[in-house]
């Protein structure tokens, strides 16, 4: 709390040096403990200049702190609880545990840095630091044969947060995938906790790989990939972007419990890359070639084969054969 008052006195008073009487006054603590709490911004990262005359806030980390995050956050409920860690194992992990311990919807988990993220199918999430790595807790009053259309609604929202932000060519390659031209820049992993009548919890996993540099990559991911900054030749500001996204999620979520999926799924088919594409899904160690044609309600792939017949992929791993 000290911290918050702090830093929204030096956010308000930007250009000038502010004598310490007046954090003191404002906070309530002594001198020391002011100075104290300055140490710790300095260790954050936040540059201070100090002269005879008081504080001066210099400059701001580009880091997911939850301060920063929330300062301009314009939400009514998604993002108004912030677990933050510099680095962690899987922030889908710390927000399965959060929601059973029975955190509200709309809390989030990010981290820096995550040290066993998790990817789709089993697959490890490379996640060094310049990500957006986060998970949100959600409750929807949702029959849980419905929960899986969370997916294609995130890919919605953060799809439209980086069409509108960064203005790139965004698209979604099936089943979510969020790309820029033909290489992956975001994944997300759904986690569903349901009995047979009612959705318990969903965790919502987003990883954007916003400032990170690709080169540092496996070699074996690098041609597949890219990043924010890569795309754009410049380091994005990875609190506003959070803000966005948040904002662009919870209209659509919003949307979502109102009953409005037929919609969202009509933007989500206008941003997708994949049908139209003839594509080649890997699937319980099978390949299936073809043209997909469509993508149903559930978020089921449908492929046109050399034969003219149809087929439905549940799940799989899909390659554009066109233009990737
Ligand atoms: C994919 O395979 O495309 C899904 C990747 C999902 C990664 C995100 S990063 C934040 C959250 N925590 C995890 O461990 N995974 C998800």
């Amino acid at each position: 709390m000290t911290k918050k008052k702090i830093l929204k006195t030096l956010y308000e008073k930007k250009d000038e040096y502010i004598p310490v009487e007046e954090f003191v006054n404002e906070t309530g603590k002594s001198q020391k403990e002011v100075e104290n709490e300055f140490l710790t911004l300095e260790d954050e990262g936040y540059i201070i200049n100090y002269s005879k005359s008081g504080y001066r806030l210099i400059k701001t980390p580009n880091l997911l702190l939850p301060y920063e995050v929330k300062r301009e956050l314009k939400t009514n409920f998604i993002g108004h609880d912030i677990h933050y860690f510099k680095e962690v194992d899987s922030t889908n992990d710390v927000a399965k545990y959060l929601a059973e311990e029975g955190a509200e919807e709309g809390t989030i988990v990010i981290a820096e840095i995550q040290n066993r993220g998790k990817g789709r199918r089993g697959k490890t999430w490379i996640s060094p630091p310049g990500g957006v790595w986060m998970s949100i807790i959600l409750r929807p009053d949702i029959p849980p044969f419905n929960a899986p259309q969370l997916t294609l609604v995130t890919g919605v929202a953060v799809a439209e947060t980086l069409q509108k932000e960064c203005n790139l060519d965004v698209g979604i390659k099936w089943p979510n995938d969020i790309l820029i031209g033909n290489k992956k820049v975001c994944g997300i992993l759904t986690e569903v906790n349901a009995s047979i009548e009612k959705v318990n919890y969903v965790v919502v996993g987003i990883g954007i790989d916003m400032n990170v540099d690709v080169p540092l990559f496996p070699p074996d991911l690098q041609k597949g990939a890219t990043s924010l900054k890569n795309e754009l030749n410049t380091e994005i500001n990875g609190a506003i972007l959070v803000q966005k996204f948040l904002l662009e999620f919870e209209t659509i979520y919003n949307e979502f419990k109102a009953g409005k999926f037929p919609e969202i799924l009509k933007e989500w088919r206008s941003l997708s890359k994949t049908i139209g594409n003839n594509v080649e899904v890997r699937t319980r160690g099978k390949t299936i070639r073809g043209e997909a044609v469509g993508i149903n309600k559930e978020g089921i792939l449908i492929l046109e084969l050399e034969d003219g017949s149809l087929r439905k992929i549940i799940s799989g791993e899909c390659l554009h054969i066109n233009n990737s």
